[in-house]
């Protein structure tokens, strides 16, 4: 069985956007059980959730995200996965990868990059933290991939510990690359002062990056290796 259409067309769609890349998580058949929106009656309209997804002649958005998101749905494998994204010229990066096994089926299925990620810590409950599962996938990907890390950047000194334990797309961004791997911090400059808001937040980051690059007394992210950090025995 062949790649579903709807997801064939979301890759076009991609494509003729002049996207240069695709990110695709991998490990969210289903949303996490969150009690806070239980309780608040959290209940969107399923038009804000799909936004721009679905396009005339579609199937509908609830049976799109019915495929994606029921428990019932069938479980895709990596080979499913290789055989889609095989589909399309552009590269992607596999998101929500926290084990060496995962990164390297990843990589195996054709990603460029693999983003270190347990979603900030909305999805599966009791998931470890990505930060600690960083140098298990750096080791298991090594030169083969790119490495991006997620989930709990809050400050500068995140981003160096993030590239002290071996992710290489963040030392991309410290670099000056456009390649931003932010979650709540973006969403917090933006609702906080828009475009200018999320602005605000790369230059706050970059600002503590090259302090504590200084008192770390590094010349630049170029000489942050796993000397800068040390691990608490736990
Ligand atoms: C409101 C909200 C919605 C999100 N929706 C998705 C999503 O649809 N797919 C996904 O892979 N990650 C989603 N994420 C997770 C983010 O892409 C990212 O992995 C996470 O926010 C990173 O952690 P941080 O918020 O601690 O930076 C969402 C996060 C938030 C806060």
């Amino acid at each position: 069985m062949g790649p579903p259409d709807n997801f064939l067309t979301m890759l076009r769609r991609i494509e003729d956007a002049g996207y240069q890349a695709v990110c695709l998580t991998v490990d969210c058949p289903t949303g996490g059980w969150r009690e806070r929106n239980m309780r608040n009656r959290f209940d969107p309209d399923p038009a804000v959730i799909t936004g721009n997804y679905p396009m005339d002649g579609d199937v509908a958005p609830e049976e799109v995200f019915g495929q994606l998101f029921t428990k019932t749905a069938r479980v895709w494998g990596w080979d499913d996965l290789a055989g889609l994204m095989a589909r399309t010229p552009l590269p992607w990066m596999a998101k929500g990868i926290l084990t060496g096994e995962d990164a390297d089926a990843a990589v195996r299925a054709g990603a460029s990059a693999v983003l270190v990620s347990n979603h900030g810590g909305r999805q599966l409950d009791g998931a470890p933290a990505a930060f600690d599962q960083l140098p298990e996938v750096a080791e298991a990907v090594g030169d083969r991939a790119r490495i991006a890390l997620d989930s709990g950047v809050r400050r500068g000194s995140d981003v160096v510990k993030a590239l002290a334990l071996g992710a290489d797309v963040v030392k991309a961004l410290a670099l000056g690359a456009d390649v931003v791997v932010l979650g709540r911090l973006a969403a917090y400059g933006l609702g906080a002062g828009g475009e200018a808001g999320v602005r605000r937040v790369h230059q706050l980051l970059r600002g503590e990056i090259e302090t504590i690059l200084t008192l770390l007394g590094r010349g630049g992210v170029r000489d942050i290796g796993p000397d800068a950090v040390r691990q608490s025995a736990s």
